[in-house]
């Protein structure tokens, strides 16, 4: 029988200092989570960062054809969003709400409810008014009774809407300050990965009673999982680790974007005989399936472990302020996504991607992973409602974050710097007025 894998001796460090003083920027000090559990920070919150960020809201291959269209609920921004693919194939962005009585436009059993599905226009329930893929007005009932409207005046409200990656994102500013690629800057943009070829999707998503950035927080982190996770993964149970800690290999800042990179498999963790019976046999489990896609070859996709780390085994890519995307090396995907509903609320999403698999066996392996991950996410739900009570008492008004934390420590800075942004361009322009 081989030995457990035992953690490494020499723990990565850069290579002068901590990771945090890389970016001295971000300071050492204890930090502040009242911008967790403040009404009023979460209203600046909306308009000083979800109102004017680049947001992800889906991805391409939910608009298969000319026509599909999927409606995306987004109370941050107390909107409805409908996303389609025109007839000229470009994906576009509206607001779900009708332009004569402001009936939502689009659903079907309840309208709280998201939809999908493809239509070649899109008609209103309540008059009959009816709009074309691209959002112009098509037909008004009775139009000649509407005092010599002109429809053209009357077309579905636009979103912006770009598209990097087959990752579509929308941004409710009236003028965004950057284009999607400037906004993802050269970290993120440098990623180019075949995600056209992971087509099998899984889904699934939670109601938290968690400030979004508390919940994002234990998603970013790699401190805490001998900890919370460790009775059970069979790596993170061992003593070592919950002696010793558990170290992320790689961490790097650009603009209000992060990332950091972990070792996985291929780091001494695939020692198959300390797993359980199920994760032998389907040969799956934390780490997803153990066998390789095919999309993985010698090459590694470029932008991936920017770190160039020997044993790597996963990027998490935090991309501001609520999407992040997980690569991981067996050739499989993951992204999360964290919508605030209220100060301290969120709905949670996850979704794994996977090729198509070509058997039973692959398709049970992926299911597997799926499951063990979804597993270790509800032991998270629950500890960050207790996180967010225990914040809410606000007992303490600070807290120490260590070097682990850095990705944590940048969130909170690029908040409260998005929204003293806005504060100020909001004093200069009533000073203007
Ligand atoms: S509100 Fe849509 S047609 Fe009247
Ligand atoms: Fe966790």
């Amino acid at each position: 029988m081989k030995q457990s894998p035992k953690p490494p001796k020499q723990y990565p460090k850069p290579p002068e200092g901590t990771w945090t003083e890389h970016y001295p920027e971000l300071g050492t000090a204890p930090v502040s989570y009242e911008s967790s559990i403040s009404p009023e920070f979460y209203q600046l919150e909306r308009e000083a960062i979800f109102k004017r960020a680049w947001l992800n809201v889906g991805r391409v291959e939910q608009l298969r054809r000319k026509g599909s269209f999927f409606t995306k609920n987004l109370a941050v921004a107390s909107t409805s969003l409908i996303v389609v693919r025109g007839a000229d194939d470009k994906v576009r962005a509206f607001h779900n709400v009708c332009r004569h009585r402001g009936n939502k436009l689009v659903w079907t059993d309840h309208p709280a409810e998201e939809i999908s599905g493809s239509c070649r226009q899109f008609a209103c329930k309540y008059h009959g008014w009816k709009y074309d893929l691209d959002g112009r007005c098509s037909y008004i009932l009775q139009e000649d009774e509407f005092f010599g409207i002109d429809k053209a005046d009357y077309g579905l409200v636009p979103v912006h809407c770009e598209v990097w990656q087959g990752f579509i994102f929308v941004n409710f500013a009236k003028q965004p300050k950057q284009t999607l690629t400037e906004f993802l800057g050269p970290m993120i943009t440098a990623i180019d990965y075949p995600f056209e070829k992971l087509t099998e999707r899984y889904y699934y998503r939670g109601d938290i009673r968690s400030n979004w950035k508390v919940f994002l927080d234990a998603f970013q982190e790699f401190y805490h999982p001998p900890i919370l996770h460790g009775h059970q993964n069979p790596v993170m149970r061992q003593s070592e680790y919950q002696q010793q800690g558990f170290y992320t290999m790689h961490f790097q800042i650009d603009g209000p974007h992060r990332v950091g990179s972990t070792s996985g498999g291929a780091g001494g963790f695939l020692v198959p005989e300390f797993y359980n019976p199920i994760e032998r046999l389907m040969r799956s489990g934390l780490f997803g399936p153990w066998d390789p896609s095919e999309i993985v070859t010698d090459k590694l996709a470029p932008g991936l472990n920017p770190g160039n780390k020997k044993h790597w085994g996963l990027d998490s890519f935090q991309i501001f302020p609520n999407f992040a995307i997980v690569f991981w090396e067996t050739g499989w995907y993951l992204t999360y996504h964290y919508w605030p509903t209220a100060h301290n609320r969120l709905i949670f999403e996850a979704n794994a991607y996977f090729a198509p698999p070509k058997n039973v066996r692959e398709r049970l392996a992926q299911q597997l992973g799926i499951a063990t991950i979804k597993e270790y996410a509800l032991q998270d739900c629950g500890t960050l409602e207790a996180t967010q009570m225990g914040l809410e008492s606000r007992v303490v008004s600070t807290f120490p974050l260590g070097d682990q934390e850095l990705m944590c420590r940048h969130l909170n800075k690029m908040v409260n710097d998005w929204v003293d942004d806005y504060q100020r361009s909001r004093e200069r322009s009533r000073a203007e007025v």
